[in-house]
């Protein structure tokens, strides 16, 4: 199974199982990585919001005008910006790193 890592505002990294068809948010929810999502996915707010690994940034597929409008609100926005929900893994993408953008809270909500 493929595997990512969230690192936290705070510099820790948590590497984490990520199964092929799950959103980076629907992974973020199932360790407890504090990653809001609060429309759960349907590109209506930006609380899902990850800055992408350079390296990884140019093999992800290219945002859609739906993701960029949203994320031109996201808090901190950055080069590599990407809303997590609209990322799905596939096994390509096995060692993706996203961290989490400045501003939002610890890592681990538990
Ligand atoms: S969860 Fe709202 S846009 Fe991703």
């Amino acid at each position: 199974m493929p595997r990512m890592t969230f690192i936290g505002t705070d510099g820790s990294r948590l590497e984490v199982e990520a199964p092929v068809g799950l959103s980076v948010l629907e992974i973020a929810h199932r360790n407890n990585v504090d990653l809001e999502g609060a429309c759960e996915g349907s590109l209506a707010c930006s609380t899902c919001h990850v800055v992408v690994e350079a390296d990884w940034y140019d093999a992800l597929p290219v945002a859609s005008e739906d993701e960029e409008d949203m994320l031109d609100l996201a808090f901190g926005l950055t080069k590599t910006s990407r809303l997590g929900c609209q990322l799905i893994m596939t096994e390509e993408l096995d060692g993706l790193t996203v961290s989490l953008p400045a501003g939002s809270r610890n890592l681990m909500s538990g």
